[in-house]
């Protein structure tokens, strides 16, 4: 776990936003990666919302080895399986019920469970998770609650996700529990449609610009 933990703490701190993708095509998704990384987002969430998820995985895993590809919206055990197979270098998920946190812990890639509250974050840490995703963060106390379970907590990192964007990223990330956010501001629904990836790297651009201050 401890190994699992450091990939994970190592994947966040790699750009200070974690794109958050639901992809309706999986051909576009090559693309869109290219797009991400040569804008400076190395690091994508690719949702399990959709029947091209799997596929887009394992599409970018295979054509883009340098993209670090998080499957997200894992909620049953039994996507674990399919999401290492896919390819997925580490899981998100947006809340961590407990026979899903177990079976996690097992997982053989580092996982960042979701999280909304104290007790929640309590539950995972005891199962030896130490960087979670805040979801959805700013319904939850965004800021405030970091702020808040840094006293008692103080070894727990976290990736604050829903309702995080280009204006409001600036306040999580000076927050020394905070290594990155997420959010899927950067992939707009119209501009995936499209296959508008100029406006995509603009977008990531921007993020990518924007500087956390947690170093550890
Ligand atoms: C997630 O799963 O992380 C959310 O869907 C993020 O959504 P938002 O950035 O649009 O709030």
């Amino acid at each position: 776990m401890r190994e699992k933990n450091g990939l994970v703490r190592d994947y966040a701190r790699l750009a200070p936003v974690i794109p958050v993708v639901t992809i309706e095509d999986a051909r576009a998704s090559i693309d869109l990666a290219h797009a991400l990384i040569g804008a400076g987002l190395p690091v994508i969430e690719i949702t399990l919302r959709t029947d091209a998820a799997l596929d887009a995985i394992a599409a970018i895993a295979k054509a883009v080895p340098e993209a670090v590809i998080a499957a997200g919206t894992v909620l049953h055990p039994s996507q674990i399986g399919e999401v290492v197979d896919a390819g997925a270098k580490f899981i998100v998920t947006p809340g961590t019920p407990r026979e899903l946190a177990e079976a996690l812990a097992e997982a053989p890639v580092p996982v960042m469970p979701g999280c909304a509250t104290v007790s929640e974050a309590m539950t995972l840490a005891n199962l030896g998770f130490d960087t979670l995703k805040l979801f959805p963060a700013m319904a939850s106390g965004g800021a405030a609650w970091l702020k808040g379970i840094n006293g008692p907590l103080p070894h727990l990192r976290f990736c604050p996700t829903g309702g995080v964007d280009l204006a409001n990223a600036p306040s999580l990330l000076s927050l020394p529990n905070v290594l990155c956010v997420g959010g899927t501001w950067i992939t707009p629904k119209k501009a995936l449609e499209d296959g508008d990836f100029a406006m995509i790297a603009r977008l990531a651009r921007e993020a990518a610009a924007l500087r956390p201050r947690a170093v550890d």
